[in-house]
């Protein structure tokens, strides 16, 4: 046993559930006389060791090597691997004692140890183990092969390096995104850009490595062993532990870099358009104009401060090709701003990104983003006042959102058709019938709730007139009247 123990004969405990495995080896251990050895006790499993370990103080532990109820791997784990050092030798007794096999298991993994054994055999090389006589030393085994962990590891790196090329040319090759049309929109694709290669490189490494594993380690047919045990590794924790966090705190800082670009303010004054979602359309109001309109027109390179509120529900106000998003919130504490630089000239769509009812699908309008002159040409154009009370009629009807759920041509969208409906009777939904009159008409534009025509739903928004003035409702009648 590499020389001395100082003296005192070695301390044995045996592991083993086989009285005859104990009982062989005493007498071996008698046989060879030169070694100084006493056994001390016998346990079968890891818990009697730990006990046998305080009480019986062993210097040397022999397992059982053919006894499949000692967990040999468990038995190395604690005592060579672990705390104690104390020393482990697996030993398989042939014939009855007459021979014995010893592994010595402290450099080898578990899947070597069953390579090492079918070695021996090929050889035929009777292995009469000096490893229980002293100064004769424990059998040399060969060291863990490093070459073919190299081999292992430069095939797996592989599987994940084609994995990582392929996700990024595929990356390049597709359009992910809509066209970018605002200055905002840059800042987000880039960081967009960041996380989807930093998803393409975590993603080949954690597949390409589970990958590689399935295939070239799995198990081979008629092999009933268990897989090594492993205590943990502290240097591949802690570096787990600190690059993640590392990455989040970095990817934190972009995030908050881009933020401050999103809502950064311009040199000039910006453009404010104030954007009213309801129930399923939108209104876009030009305070500084004066203009109404059901469609958001900007002019390019100069930047827009929408606040967005909402008449009934949560809308969401979005235009993919700007990249930018915010919600409408109803409640006038409650105005939410979005800013945007328009960079290129044409025409998008605003959608609403909030689940806000049956038509939320529906609830599109459109956005022109065109030349500076254009913009103060459109400007001029609207401002242009109306003449004449039913002119008016139909341009408060646009302006105020009207047409995106009564139609002028007879057809029902959400609510009834204008057309020929003034003068008309109509069922009301508590079975009654009304005349559409002037009065009923106030009535149903101040109080969308009070009369409901049978056959429609109360989903007129509430306060939707609140900024029309009576004049505003008188050219509406008009107009109304003029649908015949
Ligand atoms: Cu408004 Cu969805």
């Amino acid at each position: 046993m590499n020389g001395s123990n100082q003296g005192k004969p070695w301390r044995i405990l045996i592991a083993s559930s086989h009285p005859l495995f104990a009982k062989g080896l005493r007498s071996l251990l008698e046989e060879r006389r030169e070694m100084d050895a006493v056994v001390v006790g016998l346990v079968a499993t890891i818990d009697e060791a730990l006990t046998a370990l305080e009480s019986l103080q062993p210097d040397l532990v022999i397992v059982d090597y053919d006894d499949e109820r000692v967990n040999r791997d468990e038995f190395l784990a604690r005592f060579v691997e672990g705390e104690g050092r104390l020393r482990v030798v697996l030993l398989s007794l042939k014939e009855g004692g007459s021979e014995a096999i010893v592994y010595d298991r402290r450099t080898m993994a578990a899947s070597q140890i069953d390579e090492w054994l079918e070695m021996w055999n090929e050889n035929q090389a009777p292995f009469i183990p000096p490893g229980i006589s002293p100064g004769k030393g424990t059998p040399q085994i060969p060291k863990p092969r490093r070459r073919d962990s190299m081999k292992h590891f430069i095939a797996a790196a592989l599987v994940v390096i084609v994995l990582m090329a392929a996700g990024l040319y595929g990356y390049q090759q597709i359009n992910l995104l809509p066209e970018q049309a605002s200055l905002q929109g840059a800042s987000i694709d880039n960081l967009f850009g960041i996380h989807f290669i930093a998803i393409i490189v975590l993603f080949s490494l954690i597949v390409g490595l589970m990958v590689y594993s399935i295939l070239v380690f799995r198990r081979k047919a008629g092999d009933t062993s268990d897989g090594p045990h492993m205590e943990g590794n502290t240097k591949l924790e802690v570096a787990w532990t600190i690059v993640p966090l590392g990455a989040v705190l970095v990817l934190a800082y972009m995030g908050g870099t881009t933020l401050g670009d999103i809502q950064a303010l311009p040199d000039q004054k910006p453009l404010q358009v104030k954007v009213v979602g309801s129930q399923w359309a939108w209104r876009f109001e030009y305070p500084e104009l004066g203009i109404i309109s059901t469609e958001l027109v900007l002019p390019v390179d100069e930047q827009a401060l929408l606040e967005l509120s909402s008449t009934d529900v949560i809308h969401s106000f979005w235009v993919p090709e700007f990249r930018v998003k915010q919600d409408a919130l109803p409640g006038e504490d409650f105005v939410r701003e979005l800013r945007v630089t328009p960079t290129q000239i044409g025409e998008y769509k605003v959608r609403c990104a909030e689940l806000c009812g049956r038509l939320h699908h529906a609830m599109e309008s459109p956005v022109k983003v065109i030349a500076q002159q254009d913009f103060e040409a459109w400007v001029k154009s609207k401002t242009v006042a109306c003449t004449g009370p039913v002119e008016c009629g139909n341009l408060w009807y646009q302006q105020f959102g009207c047409q995106a759920c009564h139609s002028i041509d007879g057809s029902v969208v959400v609510g009834p058709s204008w057309k020929g409906i003034f003068g008309k009777e109509e069922s009301i939904s508590d079975g009654t019938s009304v005349l559409v009159d002037h009065d009923y008409i106030v009535e149903s534009i101040r109080n969308p709730g009070a009369k409901i025509t049978a056959g429609f739903q109360n989903l007129m928004p509430a306060n939707i007139a609140a900024n029309m003035t009576d004049a505003q409702i008188e050219d509406l009648i008009a107009f109304i009247e003029s649908l015949k």
